[in-house]
């Protein structure tokens, strides 16, 4: 495991191959800086279909918030600052209603260079309120995912979808295709990582582990339980040292990426 080095240099180098006008094979890098092009790469890539990753942060026992709901610091400062780079490489961001409830974030790109992704927030039962601060910031465009007639501002798209029980990822993916976002974060909470992990649409899983305990609270990803380790999904891992917090980054379906042109 190597601790990854973001330099400037290799941040713009990841925007450019974003904005589809750089490739990831030509400079000349230090081997920290090179661990981080693969890393942040494999996102940044243009691919041939659209692609949702999904990032979590949890503590060294597997929790993603306390029993009162505080989530605010588990991941510690470059954690903090790896999840603004995902939120950079996405068109999208998509939460679940009770993580917009808990934590009331921004979902705005604070901690790296890049523009704000869309906000999407997965709401069947219309709880969220108008006046919540991501859907009052008009710094990015803004959807409901909904399954029933909760009305929003004009200025605040809707996605009306039906729901058996939940409402299928599937459909949600297809809608989200249909806006034209070509890659999109699933920032949690971990019900709604887990819808979209079980449905076979993630490409990536980030699980960014920082050395604290916090005894009880939410866990993690809330996916089927199975009965015996053989069918566990044991997906190909590569690890990076972020400085504060240790990542998992998890292959869950090969990118196929499309041609990008090389500088040399
Ligand atoms: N550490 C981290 O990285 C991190 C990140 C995010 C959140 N968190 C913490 O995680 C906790 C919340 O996470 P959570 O997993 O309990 O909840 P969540 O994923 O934030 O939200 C789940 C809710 O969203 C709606 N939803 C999501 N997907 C749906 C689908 N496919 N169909 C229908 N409804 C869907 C449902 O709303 P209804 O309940 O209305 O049916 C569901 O109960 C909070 O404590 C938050 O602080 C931590």
């Amino acid at each position: 495991m190597q601790r990854i080095s973001v330099t400037e240099a290799v941040w713009k180098r990841i925007l450019a191959v974003k904005s589809g006008t750089s490739c990831l094979c030509c400079g000349d890098w230090s081997s920290n800086e090179r661990d981080a092009l693969r890393l942040y790469g494999a996102l940044a890539s243009a691919t041939e279909v659209p692609q949702f990753f999904a990032q979590i942060g949890q503590s060294l026992d597997g929790r993603v918030a306390t029993v009162s709901g505080d989530a605010q610091d588990i991941s510690g400062a470059d954690g903090l600052a790896h999840l603004h780079r995902l939120r950079a490489l996405a068109d999208a961001v998509v939460i679940g209603v009770k993580t917009a409830l808990h934590d009331s974030p921004q979902l705005t790109v604070r901690l790296a260079e890049g523009e704000n992704p869309a906000r999407i927030v997965i709401d069947p039962n219309g709880r969220l309120p108008n006046d919540a601060g991501l859907l009052l910031d008009t710094s990015a465009r803004r959807i409901v995912i909904q399954a029933c007639d909760a009305p929003r501002a004009d200025d605040v798209e809707v996605i009306r979808l039906k729901r058996d029980g939940w409402i299928s990822a599937h459909d949600i993916a297809q809608a989200l295709r249909g806006l034209g976002f070509q890659k999109v974060l699933v920032e949690g909470g971990g019900v709604t990582i887990a819808q979209f992990l079980e449905a076979g649409l993630l490409h990536r899983l980030h699980v960014a582990i920082a050395p604290l305990l916090i005894g009880s609270g939410p866990q993690g990803l809330s996916t089927t339980p199975i009965p015996s380790l053989a069918e566990a999904m044991r997906p190909e891992t590569h690890t990076y040292d972020l400085g504060s917090d240790v990542l998992f980054d998890c292959v869950l379906a090969a990118n196929r990426p499309t041609a990008i042109p090389c500088a040399h």
